[in-house]
């Protein structure tokens, strides 16, 4: 493995006041948020709606990389060139989602573990030739009385350091998400015990799978109130409580940290982000952004499936993808939402 090359490629992922465009959502995953809009759930439809996005004008300037899903990176744009060489020409990274989804844990039915690590080896250097140089595979840890089971974060964590390990042998930047699940009525306190424990068990399956740390990006979810829960924390301590809990967990060898929305609303998303990047305590890693729904969700709902509304849907991605942009430097206001109004 070479770690100095993976480190420039992460290093490049989480440049200054950039982020990461998740766009890798499975055929199930981007087929309900079509049904909700009434876009058919076709295979021209998704390449239509992807073009869209990475066509947007100026996406590069804050856009660092962008995941793709097996069917993307297989496909061309519709100005034909493969979607990973439209994304290099622009100067962003193409990265690709190599999980098989998040599944039942036997015995521990009311969680999952994440699949994906039969022939992960032979896909991995696949998907290098097809042009990807960072990978991701998502773990989920579900907060609920009793949970999350030991059984099931470790396992999860032991398949991302696999996952990890065999991804850099390939030469892709694994990046690492352990999500813990926002749904719920917890506190913020039981959040922060959970992604404590979490982010300290993988950290410690990582060594233990001999993963190169300076060579991969982390993808947290934030240390945030449970989305049913009667008092939420307010975005300071959310910055504050998520601040804490990496500087007690991840080593300050890793380059960067790429959040997930995970539900945020877009302005949430931005505004918990920048409260971070605002503080003045220095910190050893980039904190910047790896959003799906809290880039996207506006442009899609723009979008609908017609050609005609393509230019204002990429307006919105770009607004959202410059808001936090913003916030990946600690400069997002949110009186910049009502410039956009
Ligand atoms: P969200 O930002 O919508 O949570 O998605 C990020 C992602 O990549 C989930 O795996």
């Amino acid at each position: 493995m070479n770690i100095e090359e993976l480190n420039k490629i992460a290093r490049a992922m989480v440049a200054p006041g950039r982020g990461i465009l998740a766009m890798d959502e499975s055929h199930p995953t981007c087929n309900k948020r079509f049904e909700k809009l009434g876009i058919p759930t076709t295979e021209p439809m998704r390449r239509a709606y992807r073009d869209m996005l990475v066509t947007s004008p100026g996406l590069s300037d804050f856009i660092s990389g962008a995941i793709l899903f097996d069917e993307t990176i297989r496909q061309n744009t519709l100005g034909d060139i493969p979607f990973a060489a439209h994304l290099g020409n622009l100067g962003i990274i193409p990265g690709i989602k190599v999980d098989a989804g998040a599944k039942p844990l036997a015995g521990h039915e009311a969680e999952k573990v994440t699949h994906g690590l039969d022939g992960l080896r032979e896909r991995c250097a696949e998907y290098y030739e097809l042009g990807a140089r960072f990978s991701k595979w998502r773990a989920v840890i579900t907060i609920g009385p009793g949970l999350p089971s030991w059984a099931c974060i470790e396992a999860n964590a032991h398949a991302l350091a696999r996952y990890a390990r065999l991804s850099q042998e390939a030469g892709l930047v694994p990046i690492v998400e352990p999500e813990v699940l926002m749904d719920g009525d917890h506190t913020i306190e039981h959040c922060y015990s959970v992604t404590e424990l979490t982010q300290r068990i993988v950290f410690h399956q990582l060594k233990n799978q001999g993963v190169a740390l300076e060579g991969m990006i982390l993808k947290p979810s934030m240390v945030i109130s449970g989305a049913s829960a009667n008092s939420r924390a307010d975005a300071k301590t959310v910055a504050e409580q998520t601040v804490r809990c990496l500087l007690n967990t991840v080593p300050a060898a890793v380059p960067g940290i790429a959040f997930l929305s995970g539900g945020q609303t877009d302005q949430e998303a931005s505004t918990h982000l920048n409260a971070m990047n605002s503080s003045v305590r220095p910190l050893p890693w980039t904190l910047t952004f790896s959003y799906g729904r809290a880039l996207q969700q506006t442009a899609m709902q723009v979008w609908k499936g017609d050609r005609a509304n393509v230019l204002l849907a990429q307006q919105a991605l770009l607004w959202r993808a410059r808001c936090n942009g913003s916030a990946a430097l600690g400069k997002y206001s949110e009186a910049m939402e009502s410039e956009v109004a």
